[in-house]
């Protein structure tokens, strides 16, 4: 075996790799499918002319998220290397900022998401509770009856959070500790499928709840007067959220990807199921709202969806507690296998670039990250005064991760793949030098160099300043 190839194989074992194109298909879409599809899609959907919102969704999809996901693998796949990494190799030292700010904005997701992680296995065990003294027969566990003070009185503790926070984290590094294929690949082929089975089950719960049909309407009902700009934007947002793009997470997936794989299929099924999944969310959540409280006119969004109006819901529904429990796996799922996205992300930098032991990485990462969320979880308690410009320490983290991060990394893609990196490196590398060919190559084009800067661009205005708001006002195209 010759020196280089002796050399290449030393780096794949370290670095890890898929063992299979499903099993990388699967952890892809557990990153993409969490918190963001479970609670924001149902209540954009909801917000925005339910059906109509869910087409202009897909236009979104095709126009921006397929292409800006083919974009990151390909970078990935070509320089086998973390985010950092990647953009350094292609496109020398300064391009590395890119992949800086990516795992940066990582960092921050993760502190808060692993937050909200925490809650859920919170809520995951009060329900297990309430299942145990239901079969006791005693009404003690579970989620006592007003909801929203429940859940105020348990996120607004010092400790309670911090600790389950503390858990969701401690689970997070367990999985990717035990590295790409055996670890992440291994717990994705696993918890995706379970997390559809449970989506279904309580989708026909829901579906199958007296009074359902209004919410189904409601649902199912296109209203394309709710089409504004505004609208529009905020689908491009939650394509960009939804899918993990715009921060290297897809870069640092396609470098364990092998050579032979094709880019072009993965990245069309990847956005599919985490497409699926969401819209099947909102199946599972709109009708059984409307089955409870049929005169709804929301319903709420956010932590008080999740939180405090499903809880309600689950409650008034027989077997209640089996349901809730159900249900908040379910999210658990969605949670971690994102959350182990995000570690990887961080970690796999010190690996290739520092040689640290994966135990080593990881350990430091997420203690570090753990401790950022501290701050985060005390923001809805004793630091919920503490304001940094108007906002509360962990919305400031989020507003900044996703809103300015997200959409920067995004738009800065676009452009090194077109100056720096340049077409034809993008093509061999997708087609996988020939192998299958490029036929979408035109249009990749046009949404790469014109279509996809120019939404991200508008989307990175509106949600940050306003000011396209104002532009559109102007121009007549919102009220
Ligand atoms: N896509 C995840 C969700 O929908 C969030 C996420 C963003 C994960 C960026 C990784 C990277 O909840």
């Amino acid at each position: 075996m010759t020196d280089l190839s002796q050399n290449q194989k030393t780096s794949t074992e370290s670095r890890g790799q898929w063992s299979s194109n499903i099993g990388f298909v699967l952890a892809a879409a557990g990153s993409a499918i969490g918190l963001g599809n479970l609670w924001r899609f149902p209540y954009l959907a909801e917000q925005y002319g339910g059906a109509a919102f869910v087409f202009i969704y897909l236009i979104a999809l095709l126009l921006i998220g397929y292409p800006i996901m083919l974009g990151e693998l390909a970078i990935g796949r070509a320089a086998q290397l973390n985010a950092i990494g990647s953009y350094r190799k292609l496109g020398g030292k300064n391009w590395s900022l890119v992949g800086v700010m990516g795992i940066v904005a990582g960092f921050l997701i993760l502190s808060f998401y692993s937050v909200i992680g925490g809650w859920v296995i919170y809520y995951i065990f009060e329900y297990l509770r309430g299942l145990i003294s239901d079969i006791v027969q005693s009404n003690l566990g579970g989620i006592s009856q007003d909801t929203k003070n429940h859940f105020v009185s348990f996120t607004s503790d010092t400790w309670q959070p911090i600790l389950w926070h503390f858990i969701f984290m401690f689970l997070s590094v367990c999985i990717v500790l035990k590295g790409v294929s055996a670890g992440i690949e291994k717990y994705s082929k696993i918890m995706m499928p379970c997390l559809f089975i449970l989506l279904i089950i309580i989708l026909i719960r829901s579906v199958t709840l007296p009074n359902a049909t209004a919410g189904i309407i409601y649902y199912l009902k296109p209203d394309f007067s709710k089409i504004t700009g505004e609208a529009m934007i905020a689908a491009v947002g939650q394509v960009f959220f939804s899918l993990s793009l715009g921060m290297g997470c897809m870069i640092t997936y396609g470098s364990y990807l092998s050579k032979k794989e094709n880019l072009q299929t993965n990245a069309l099924i990847i956005p599919s199921l985490d497409t699926l999944a969401a819209f099947l969310a909102g199946f599972a959540i709109i009708p059984a709202v409307f089955a409870f409280n049929p005169n709804a006119t929301t319903i709420g969004q956010g932590p008080g969806l999740m939180f405090i109006t499903l809880p309600k819901v689950f409650q008034q529904m027989p077997f209640g507690n089996f349901f809730g429990l159900l249900f908040f796996i379910l999210v658990f799922f969605a949670a971690v296998t994102s959350s182990i996205s995000l570690l990887e992300v961080i970690g796999s930098y010190f690996i290739d670039q520092f040689h640290w032991k994966r135990s080593k990485a990881m350990l430091i990462m997420a203690s570090l990250i753990f401790l950022l969320g501290i701050p985060c979880s005390l923001s809805f308690g004793p630091m919920q005064n503490a304001k940094l410009f108007g906002k509360t320490f962990f919305d400031c983290l989020a507003d900044l991760s996703s809103n300015i991060m997200l959409p920067l990394g995004g738009l800065l893609m676009c452009f090194f793949i077109r100056h720096i990196w340049k077409i034809e490196n993008a093509e061999k590398e997708i087609s996988s030098e020939g192998q299958y060919p490029f036929k979408l190559l035109p249009l990749f084009k046009i949404m790469i160099y014109v279509i996809s800067p120019i939404c991200v661009v508008a989307v990175f205005l509106y949600a940050n300043t306003g000011l396209f708001g104002d532009i559109l006002a102007l121009l007549g195209f919102i009220e």
